[in-house]
């Protein structure tokens, strides 16, 4: 099936002669799920099936396009949360105000274009002081390295501060997104299951008591910022998110957009940018440490367009078509929103030609998209050369959509790609990542919490010179 409609048992089917799974009391059509060679748990789909929802499920680039793109202003709704609602992008839902306060975020990023403030990130990329152990080596789990560094930019580029590895400010905005990451994929339960609200939920406290540290700790930088703001400290160029959205909101005709906005933007920076961003390059070490030849390429690449002296720029992503073509293949094979965030129609519609009421909600299955054999043959291997034309050249098909696509495309996207590719490249040009000598190679299966992560593995890091 190209398109299924899973019902909750009793309702009567909105959205007639669409192919839908036979459903029992209670479960609805999950017994009749057929899974699929996906190497990791569908939770995620598994669980939305069975909230009071009629829920399509986009399995092809075709319909996709059409959600995202051709009918993308019709399915731009969100899904409602029973967590309290605030000014975010992610969780808002569709409205003139959303509008102006994306457009407003989207040229605020689009303010670390250049990357001047992210050059040399690799040096961020610190492994643990004593990693080794008898069995295996220097080898160490490589995620928390990748997170503090991650998290460590993100600080650079919101409220400009660059801590040192075990500075304690630092370790607080670790721990409560990590918080927050934790549990927001149970507090996703009680979304679909309001009723689990009567109930004590541990999950449910700890997500409020990381999102109070969180608020703390951006309300007292938000205050500094607009403090040196009216003292006139501020140059020609903003030098953060945050002074660029304070900025922004004051050159806004009417005042729409609140404190509240802008401090949700620096947490949605944090939450929907550095877990995707660290589990990215979690991802490509992972298949690195598979395919050696992949790294070594890459790192000739290097020697060769930028060599090992100067720090990577950005204007150097134009010379390095083969790291890119890395990066790409890691968001295709794994991606990290392997089901984007559910689309809701806002109005009456169509999908594939059949009806479709408001209110109904869409999932796009990116995952299927990114291993349909027809666009991508050989699916399941790694081969960063499907981006490369023969001739050094991209390619980047169409049915390649790792920031989803249309009216609520991944408003972070540049910066992703920028972050990204200024990590990877200034990681292997100081650094070598190998298997531990007795390790087994990393398992590339995958778990689903609110991303796609790589179960944890571990790695030698070699440095290439001193
Ligand atoms: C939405 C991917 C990094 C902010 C999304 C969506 C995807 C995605 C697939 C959903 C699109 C849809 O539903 O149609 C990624 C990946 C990243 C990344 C793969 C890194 C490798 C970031 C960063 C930021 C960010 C760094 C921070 C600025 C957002 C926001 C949304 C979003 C705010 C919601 C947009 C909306 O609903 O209008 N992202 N993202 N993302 N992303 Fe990202």
């Amino acid at each position: 099936l190209v398109l299924h409609l899973w019902r909750r048992s009793g309702g009567s089917s909105r959205a007639r002669g669409v192919p839908a799974l036979p459903s029992v009391p209670v479960l609805g059509s999950l017994p009749g799920r057929c899974c699929g060679a996906a190497p990791s748990p569908a939770l995620h789909t598994d669980l939305q099936k069975l909230g009071p929802h009629f829920t399509l499920v986009v399995n092809s680039y075709d319909l996709a396009k059409e959600v995202l793109l051709t009918r993308g202003r019709d399915f731009a709704g969100q899904y409602t949360c029973v967590l309290p609602s605030r000014d975010d992008i992610a969780f808002c839902d569709y409205s003139a105000l959303w509008k102006s306060h994306r457009r407003l975020v989207h040229s605020a990023l689009s303010l670390f274009g250049e990357g001047g403030r992210l050059q040399d990130i690799g040096k961020f990329f610190v492994p643990p002081l004593s990693s080794s152990s008898s069995s295996s080596g220097n080898a160490f789990d490589p995620s928390a390295a990748v997170t503090r560094a991650v998290t460590n930019v993100v600080c650079t580029l919101v409220f400009s501060a660059t801590y040192r590895r075990d500075d304690a400010e630092l370790k607080e905005v670790i721990d409560y997104n990590n918080g927050i990451v934790e549990t927001i994929a149970r507090g996703g339960l009680v979304d679909l299951f309001p009723w689990l609200q009567r109930f004590p939920s541990r999950s449910l406290t700890k997500l409020k008591q990381c999102i109070t540290v969180r608020d703390r700790l951006l309300q007292r930088k938000l205050d500094q910022h607009k403090a040196s703001l009216s003292d006139g400290d501020g140059g020609i160029d903003p030098r953060d998110l945050l002074e660029a959205l304070l900025r922004g909101q004051e050159g806004q005709k009417s005042e729409v957009i609140s404190d509240d906005h802008v401090l949700m933007t620096a947490a949605e920076t944090f939450g929907a940018g550095v877990e995707t961003t660290s589990t990215t390059l979690l991802w490509i070490i992972a298949y690195m440490l598979h395919h050696p030849e992949v790294q070594a390429r890459a790192q000739r690449e290097l020697e060769e367009q930028v060599g090992l002296e100067r720090p990577v720029r950005l204007s150097d992503r134009t010379r390095l078509p083969y790291v890119e073509a890395v990066i790409q293949e890691g968001l295709r094979i794994r991606p990290v929103s392997p089901v984007l965030i559910p689309h809701t129609a806002l109005t009456r519609t169509s999908l594939g030609g059949h009806p479709v009421q408001p209110g109904t909600r869409v999932l796009v299955n990116m995952w299927a998209l990114h291993h349909n054999p027809t666009d991508w043959p050989q699916p399941d291997l790694f081969k960063p050369e499907r981006f490369l034309d023969g001739r050094g050249g991209r390619v980047s098909p169409s049915c390649f959509l790792p920031f989803g696509a249309g009216p609520r495309v991944c408003v972070g996207e540049s910066l992703a790609r920028l972050e990204l590719f200024l990590f990877l490249s200034s990681l292997l040009q100081r650094i070598s990542f190998s298997l531990p000598p007795a390790g087994p190679v990393p398992d590339l299966r995958g778990r689903l919490g609110v991303v796609l992560q790589p179960p944890p593995y571990l790695v030698v890091a070699t440095p290439r010179h001193t």
